[in-house]
């Protein structure tokens, strides 16, 4: 194994998304308990070849906010709370996520990944790809080790993954409305990994199976509702403080569902729609015309309501968790449900 990078402050950036709801204790324990993941996940990913090694830990060392382990830890504390096999259970889920950003940054050409060079830039895409698979592959062993019940999971997992990306790369079909399907695949991207890690935390940690099918079905709308925020923020993000690029998605062409919201307005006869539509469609390789495509949208109602549409999903999240006993953890996530669309970057 290769030196281990400086620790980062991981659990601070991960128990920030729960909105400093947990009592002191609680979030001192989640914080420490992250770095323990930390140490499980930089062991995971090691390799004897040491090129193996660099590619493997690249996207790792780069940043990240470890959601996903946060919600494991959270989660295990429906069950009999955190124990190393809860640590494992943590890491194979954010090697799953890390495994799929290899593979989605070299099918979005996408140039720079958290601040750095995205690993088909730096190696190729090859090189991308194949550490994509080294880190799925470990990840698989840590579900394992987990046992069957995880490795279950993961592989319905994956396989929605590949879908989401798939259906999302090939679009619609004749047949299909394009809010449905646009909605489908972000629950099959984003949903079914954050509805994983929430039932990896109930697994390893032996909790009542009678709990899992409801932080199934929260992580799930979760995974909906931050994607959604997304969309609003790509549209209303301040650039200079937050280091993203306002209208990237626009740039890129991704009909997000403001875009989506925009073109059906536009067929049912809405003008203001059809004139931003018009905007959106232009040539918006100049920075002028994406700003104004960028400032129509923005300004038009479809904004407000994609809004409404991440809080339905968050609502729904918090809804699917009436079954759980009330108490801290109930409310850290339904906080953190309210707080993916809330968040402003
Ligand atoms: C990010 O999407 C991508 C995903 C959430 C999932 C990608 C899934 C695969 C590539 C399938 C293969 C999976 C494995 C585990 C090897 P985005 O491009 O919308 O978001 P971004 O802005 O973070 O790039
Ligand atoms: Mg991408």
């Amino acid at each position: 194994m290769t030196s281990t990078s400086t620790p980062k402050n991981y659990g601070r950036l991960a128990l920030d998304a729960v909105g400093g709801s947990l009592s002191e204790e609680m979030t001192n324990m989640l914080v420490g308990e992250l770095q323990h993941v930390e140490t499980v996940l930089d062991a995971a990913a090691s390799q004897t070849s040491a090129f193996a090694d660099e590619t493997s830990h690249h996207l790792m060392r780069a940043g990240g906010k470890r959601v996903r382990p946060m919600l494991v830890l959270l989660c295990s504390q429906l069950g009999g709370g955190v124990s190393p096999r809860v640590h494992t259970a943590a890491a194979a889920v954010e090697l799953v996520h890390l495994a799929s950003l290899y593979h989605d940054d070299v099918m979005d050409e996408a140039p720079k990944r958290r601040g750095a060079l995205s690993a088909h830039e730096k190696w190729g895409n090859n090189v991308a790809i194949l550490t994509g698979d080294l880190l799925f592959a470990r990840a698989s062993q840590l579900s394992l080790e987990v046992g069957a019940e995880a490795m279950r999971v993961q592989a319905e997992t994956f396989e929605r993954l590949v879908l989401g990306q798939l259906h999302e790369f090939v679009g619609t079909t004749e047949s299909d409305d394009p809010i449905e399907h646009y909605l489908s695949v972000l629950a099959d991207k984003t949903g079914s990994l954050i509805s994983a890690s929430c039932q990896f935390g109930v697994i390893a940690s032996d909790g009542p199976a009678e709990l899992l099918p409801v932080v199934k079905e929260y992580g799930e709308a979760v995974g909906v509702a931050f994607q959604l925020a997304d969309d609003v923020i790509d549209l209303t993000v301040d650039g200079k403080d937050s280091g993203k690029t306002p209208g990237t998605d626009l740039r890129e062409g991704v009909a997000t569902l403001p875009v989506l919201l925009a073109r059906k307005a536009a067929q049912a006869g809405d003008e203001s729609a059809a004139e931003v539509v018009a905007k959106v469609d232009a040539d918006l390789t100049e920075d002028a015309a994406l700003e104004e495509a960028r400032q129509a949208l923005a300004g038009h109602e479809v904004l407000e309501q994609t809004r409404a549409e991440a809080r339905a999903w968050a609502d729904r999240a918090v809804e699917a968790l009436a079954p759980l006993p009330d108490g801290e953890i109930k409310d850290a996530l339904a906080t953190f449900a309210y707080g993916t669309v809330e968040r402003a970057r």
